[in-house]
C-alpha cells in the first residue's frame, strides 16, 4: 500500500475514534460509538499491516493469531463483573508494550540519526520506557486489588511522599546521564536503572492508594496507557499511535477529573493515597435493630407505594438480577407507579458499570437518573429499593467525619418514606466500612442473592 494510502486511512481511522468516542459518551449513542471504534481499529490495522513498515508477514501472522486467540479467549470468559480487572490487565499490557518498543528502539542498530533528531529519539526512549514502566507495574498491582490478588488496604510507608520525590529526583538524573551516554553509544545502565525505579514508582503507587479510591485510579491508569502508547508512537514514528494515545490519554485524564469530582476528591489527595481505608480519627460503630422484611412484605410495599426508586450496585452485578429488576419496573409502571433508576458515578466496579447493566436488560433510558439529579426529590419517594449497593448509600459519609468516606457524595435515600435494602448478609461494601443506614428506623433488610429475592418479589408481584 502506498504511503499516501496509508496516511488517508490513518485520517479516516482517526476520525472514526473521535466519533467514537463521542458516540461513547451518551448511552443513546454507545453501540454505534462501539461500531465506528471497531470500524476505526479495522481500518489501522489492516494499513498497518499492508504498509512498508511491515517486513516480515509471517512474524507478523504469529503475532496477530496469538494476540487474537488471548483476546478472543479472554473476551468471551470473562464475567461482566470481571471487568475492571480486564480492563486494568490490558493496561498492563500497554505499558509493557511501551517499555519492549522503547528497548528495541535503543538497541536498533540500523538507525543513523544525529544531532538534534537523535538526542529527540533518545529522550522518546526514555520517556516512553518511563510512561510504560509505570503503567505496567501500576496497573499489574491494580489488578491485583480489584480481583482481590492483593488486599484493598492502603500500604503506607512512613515518608512515603518523600520517598516518591527521590524516585523522581532519580529518575530526572539518570535521564540526564543516560543522554550523556548516550552520546558514545553507552546509557544501557541508567536506562535500566531508571526502568527499576519506574516499576518500583508504579507499585509504590498503586499500594498506596485505599479501596476507596480505585475508581479513580481506574481511570487513571487508563489516561497512562493512552500516553505510553502516544510515546510508543513516537518511537515508532506512528501518527495514528500517537493520535489514539492522546485521544485515550486526555480522554483518561478528563475522567480522572469527573470521578475525582463526583466522589468529592482532589487529583493529588489520591495519589497520595489513604482514603477509605480507616484512617484518621474511630469512625462511629454501627449499632442498632435491623429490621428484616420478606419477598411478600415487599411487593405490598411496592403496590401501595406511588413513586418508587431503585438504586443498583455491585451486588446487582454479581447476582446478574437486572434482568428480573426490569420485569419488576415494567410490572410496576404497568401499574401506573412512577419508577426511577438512581445512578452512583462510583457504583459498581468500573466507570458506567450500572448503565451497563441496565441497558442490557433494556431499561428505558429516560428513567435512569444521575446522583444529583435524583438526591433533590427524596421527599416525594415513597419506597426505595437499594440492590446490592452499600457505599454509594452510606449515611456515615455526610454525617460522620471521621469515617474513611468522610465527604464522598452518596444517594440519601433515607430521607425517602422506606428504603429497602437488598443483600445477602450485614458484610461492608468495597470500603470495608460500616453502614448505618441498614438499622436505620424506616430501613427494611431483605437478605438474600439480590437475583433470587427480585424473584420472590416478582412472583409476589403476579400474583
Ligand atoms: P459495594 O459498596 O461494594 O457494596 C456491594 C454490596 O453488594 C456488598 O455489600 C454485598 O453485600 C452486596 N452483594 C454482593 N453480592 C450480592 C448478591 N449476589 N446479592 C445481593 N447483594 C450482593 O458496592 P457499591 O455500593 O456499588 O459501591 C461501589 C464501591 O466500589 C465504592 O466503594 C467504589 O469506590 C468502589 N469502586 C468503584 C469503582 C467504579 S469505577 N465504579 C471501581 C473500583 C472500586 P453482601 O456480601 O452482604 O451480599
Amino acid at each position: 500500500m502506498s504511503q499516501s494510502l496509508v496516511t488517508m486511512s490513518y485520517i479516516v481511522a482517526t476520525i472514526l475514534f473521535i466519533f467514537s468516542l463521542s458516540g461513547l459518551s451518551n448511552q443513546e449513542t454507545a453501540r454505534r460509538g462501539n461500531y465506528y471504534g471497531m470500524l476505526g481499529m479495522a481500518i489501522a490495522i489492516i494499513a498497518t499491516a499492508l504498509s512498508a513498515s511491515v517486513t516480515s508477514y509471517v512474524v507478523l501472522i504469529i503475532a496477530l493469531l496469538i494476540g487474537g486467540a488471548i483476546g478472543a479467549k479472554a473476551a468471551l470468559k470473562v464475567e461482566m463483573t470481571q471487568m475492571p480487572e480486564l480492563v486494568a490487565i490490558m493496561h498492563s499490557l500497554v505499558g509493557m508494550a511501551a517499555v519492549l518498543v522503547g528497548y528495541a528502539n535503543f538497541m536498533d542498530s540500523s538507525l543513523s540519526l544525529s544531532g538534534v533528531e537523535k538526542n529527540i529519539h533518545e529522550v522518546e526512549i526514555y520517556i516512553g520506557i518511563l510512561i510504560g514502566a509505570v503503567t505496567f507495574s501500576g496497573s499489574v498491582i491494580a489488578f491485583g486489588k480489584l480481583s482481590e490478588r492483593i488486599s484493598g488496604k492502603p500500604l503506607l510507608l512512613p515518608g512515603r511522599h518523600w520517598l516518591n520525590l527521590g524516585l523522581l529526583v532519580a529518575a530526572i538524573f539518570l535521564g540526564r546521564l543516560f543522554l550523556q551516554q548516550a552520546e558514545t553509544g553507552g546509557g544501557t545502565f541508567p536506562l535500566l536503572l531508571m526502568t527499576v525505579i519506574a516499576l518500583a514508582f508504579g507499585i509504590h503507587m498503586v499500594m498506596a492508594i485505599g479501596g476507596a479510591d480505585m475508581p479513580v485510579v481506574v481511570s487513571m491508569l487508563n489516561s497512562y496507557s493512552g500516553w505510553a502508547a502516544a510515546a510508543t508512537g513516537f518511537m515508532l514514528n506512528n501518527d495514528l499511535l500517537i493520535v489514539t494515545g492522546a485521544l485515550v490519554g486526555s480522554s483518561g485524564a478528563i475522567l480522572s477529573y469527573i470521578m475525582c469530582r463526583a466522589m468529592n476528591r482532589n487529583f493529588i489527595s489520591v495519589i497520595a493515597g489513604g482514603f477509605g481505608t480507616g484512617s484518621g480519627g474511630e469512625a462511629a460503630v454501627v449499632e442498632g435493630e435491623v429490621q428484616p422484611i420478606d419477598a411478600d412484605e415487599t411487593a405490598q410495599l411496592l403496590l401501595a407505594a406511588k413513586n418508587i426508586v431503585i438504586i443498583p450496585g455491585y451486588g446487582m452485578a454479581v447476582a446478574q438480577a437486572q434482568h428480573t429488576v426490569n420485569e419488576i419496573t415494567k410490572l410496576l409502571r404497568d401499574k401506573g407507579k412512577k419508577v426511577g433508576f438512581g445512578i452512583h458515578p462510583v457504583a459498581g466496579r468500573m466507570p458506567g458499570h450500572m448503565n451497563v447493566l441496565l441497558a442490557e436488560a433494556k431499561v428505558p433510558y429516560d428513567i435512569v437518573y444521575e446522583m444529583d439529579e435524583i438526591n433533590e426529590d427524596w421527599a416525594h419517594v415513597d419506597v426505595s429499593i437499594v440492590i446490592g449497593a452499600n457505599d454509594i448509600v452510606n449515611p456515615s459519609a455526610l454525617d460522620d467525619p471521621n469515617s474513611p468516606i468522610a465527604g464522598m457524595p452518596v444517594l440519601e435515600c433515607w430521607k425517602g418514606e422506606t428504603t429497602i435494602v437488598l443483600k445477602r448478609s450485614m458484610a461492608s461494601g468495597y470500603a470495608g466500612v460500616g453502614n448505618p443506614l441498614f438499622v436505620l428506623e424506616n430501613t427494611r433488610m431483605l437478605f438474600g442473592d439480590a437475583n433470587a429475592t427480585m424473584q420472590a418479589v416478582l412472583k409476589a408481584l403476579k400474583g
